[in-house]
């Protein structure tokens, strides 16, 4: 049977590795299975709980969906929109958060990350994020959501949040209590100049990502400056524990060819490091410069982009104004 596919991206800028491989390459696939109906959402909502610069988030609004085209996903059969433009996710976050419950927020590791030590200036937005992206979901009954291993406990309180308002109201299985889809491995790909670090666009340094925007030059150089350790390359999983930055390149290699890590390491034993970050810079080359070309081209075309956004915004309202009009029933109002 298909699945509903629901995710979303922030348009932050500096799209990256991690976002590709831990999840925009998976809409790719889930999006080719003609069994399937997708939505794929720009997240422009959630962008604003940290300052953002009007202009620069209109343009990084249109990258995203250049983005999600470049990388292989086909606006005709899925559907790609923006949060701002359909109103039910504002209206649905505000009932929802009446129904989460204040302690299940305080455990969210990825707030304490974001907000850092000056917690007190942290938006309010920052803080019920999660709330918006249990909205976003449960608006389109998904049954399914593919994501990076970062987004895993806020799709926990999706679930919690679902199963509470159906309990509160009565109302069995009106919310869909969504699945996660996470990779088994490399769901989590780290930053290039520090192994126990997320690859993330808030990172300062550029040289510890790789941006989808990047260019062979860029690529190449990037992997040549990432950091390593001065062993050989391992001879097994267990010493990769050990070494975060080799397991962090393996992965990424195992994750391109769609091979295991341990047939990657199998792959270079033996060989000098240099000899393996060669063969990851052409692998990366291979597919992220066409994408990275792409974006370049469609963003050359904004009336496309737009006018991709103007109709996935119609079909996406069509949707959730059903939804949000059942759950105000259901409230009372
Ligand atoms: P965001 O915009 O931070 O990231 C988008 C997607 O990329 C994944 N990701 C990573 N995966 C592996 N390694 C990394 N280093 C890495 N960095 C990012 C994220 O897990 C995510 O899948 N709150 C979400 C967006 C969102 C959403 C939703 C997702 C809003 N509503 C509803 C799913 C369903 C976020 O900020 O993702």
């Amino acid at each position: 049977m298909g699945k509903k596919i629901f995710s979303g991206v922030q348009p932050t800028g500096n799209l990256h590795l991690g976002n590709y491989l831990g999840a925009i390459k998976n809409f790719v696939t889930l999006n080719n299975d003609t069994e399937n109906e997708c939505i794929f959402c720009v997240v422009d909502l959630h962008a604003i709980t940290v300052k953002q610069d009007s202009k620069e988030l209109r343009n990084n609004i249109r990258e995203t969906v250049a983005t999600f085209i470049a990388s292989g996903i086909n606006p005709k059969k899925s559907i790609i929109f923006n949060q701002s433009q359909v109103s039910a996710h504002a209206e649905g976050a505000w009932i929802l958060s009446c129904v989460a419950r204040m302690g299940w927020l305080n455990r969210m590791t990825q707030f304490k990350e974001k907000a850092g030590k000056d917690k007190e200036k942290a938006s309010i937005g920052l803080y019920s994020y999660p709330v918006l992206m249990a909205s976003d979901i449960l608006l389109y009954d998904a049954t399914h959501v593919p994501v990076g291993d970062d987004q895993k406990q806020h799709l926990e309180l999706c679930r919690d949040i679902a199963q509470k308002f159906n309990n509160d109201f009565e109302v069995d299985n009106f919310l869909q209590v969504p699945e996660p889809l996470i990779q088994k491995e490399f769901s989590r790909i780290m930053s290039l100049k520090d192994g126990s670090k997320k690859m993330s666009k808030s990172e300062l340094s550029d040289l510890s990502r790789i941006n989808l925007t990047d260019s062979k030059d860029q690529i190449i150089n990037k992997i040549k400056k990432a950091k390593t350790d001065p062993m050989p390359m391992p001879n097994g999983l267990q010493e990769l524990d050990e070494r975060p930055e080799a397991k962090n390149l393996l992965g990424i290699y195992a994750s391109l060819t769609n091979t295991t890590l341990e047939k990657s390491i199998e792959n270079f034993y033996g060989k000098n490091f240099s000899e393996f970050k060669e063969s990851l810079s052409e692998i990366l080359v291979n597919k992220i410069e066409p994408i990275s070309i792409e974006i370049k081209k469609l963003l050359a075309d904004q009336k496309y982009l737009d006018q991709i956004l103007l109709e996935g915004v119609e079909k996406a309202n069509l949707i959730a104004s059903k939804k949000i009009q059942k759950i105000k029933e259901i409230v009372g109002f």
